[in-house]
């Protein structure tokens, strides 16, 4: 469970966010909206103690982030995997190195340049397991940068699952410019998800596809939380509206 008190956030002079409580149950699956600038990007670092709160309390499975120690982050942040913006793959490793890179938390750095250098055949028989959950065993060994965009966020997803964590937590990756591929993400992440109890927290541009695929709906303006409805109705979600990035599915 994760759960935020009166959680702000600040940079500088910028109030990222402010006063947000908020919580999230196991196996939940939440899609945060909210226009450009909003702090969706900010809360899901929070999520995953890449920031720290400025104020307010923060507690993932009743464990209050601030006060570990930086073993202990290292620990806490292996169990939550996080799907940036731009994918963080490295295009120009194979795609089971890119997959297997989803445990370097987990381990020494050495054993970790072995493991992508010389990975076990057991080793790869999980990663091509997991490819094969994603849809795209066959490109077990290809370079990732040949992939096209809706294969290498399947890598992503395969890299966060390699990482066997409690909860996924998903940048919008991209496809404010592809609804179809956004599409096929969520349902990916719904499948995952649903198998494994997993929780997912998915920035998500598009409010038809929050409003379609996620039962639950967060919606931030300006760095407050305006919306958490498991049914947000329309004149709820037309603040939250961002023209720029919204556009119909056919
Ligand atoms: N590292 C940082 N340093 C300074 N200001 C930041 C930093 N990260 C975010 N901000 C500011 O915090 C606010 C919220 O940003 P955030 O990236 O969380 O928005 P967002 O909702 O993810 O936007 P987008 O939809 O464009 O990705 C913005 O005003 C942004 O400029
Ligand atoms: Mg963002």
């Amino acid at each position: 469970m994760i759960e935020l008190k009166e959680v702000s956030k600040s940079f500088q002079s910028t109030k990222a966010l402010s006063g947000i409580n908020l919580i999230i149950e196991q196996g939940e699956r939440i899609a945060l909206i909210g226009p450009s600038g909003s702090g969706k990007t900010t809360l899901l670092k929070l999520l995953n103690a890449q920031h720290i709160a400025t104020d307010g309390s923060l507690k993932v499975n009743n464990i209050e982030v601030a006060k570990l120690s930086p073993k202990q982050l290292r620990i806490f942040r292996s169990d939550i995997a996080y799907i940036p913006q731009d994918l963080g793959l490295v295009p120009s490793l194979k795609v089971y190195q890119n997959v297997l890179l989803g445990k370097i938390g987990r381990f020494r750095t050495l054993s970790m340049l072995r493991k992508i250098l010389l990975p076990s055949k057991a080793e790869l028989t999980a990663v091509h397991e997991i490819l094969e959950r994603v849809g795209i065993p066959e490109k077990l060994y290809d370079t990732t940068s040949t992939l096209s965009g809706g294969q290498q966020q399947r890598v992503a997803v395969a890299r966060a699952l390699f990482q066997q964590p409690h909860t996924i937590l998903a940048d919008e990756p991209v496809s404010a410019v592809d609804p179809a591929r956004a599409k096929s993400l969520i349902k990916l992440l719904d499948q995952i998800s649903t198998e494994n109890n997993l929780t997912v927290v998915m920035s998500i541009h598009n409010i038809h596809l929050a409003q379609q695929y996620f039962p639950r709906v967060v919606g931030l303006r300006q760095g407050i939380l305006k919306i958490d409805s498991t049914d947000p109705t329309e004149s709820e979600l037309e603040p939250l509206f961002d023209l720029a990035h919204t556009e119909e599915i056919g």
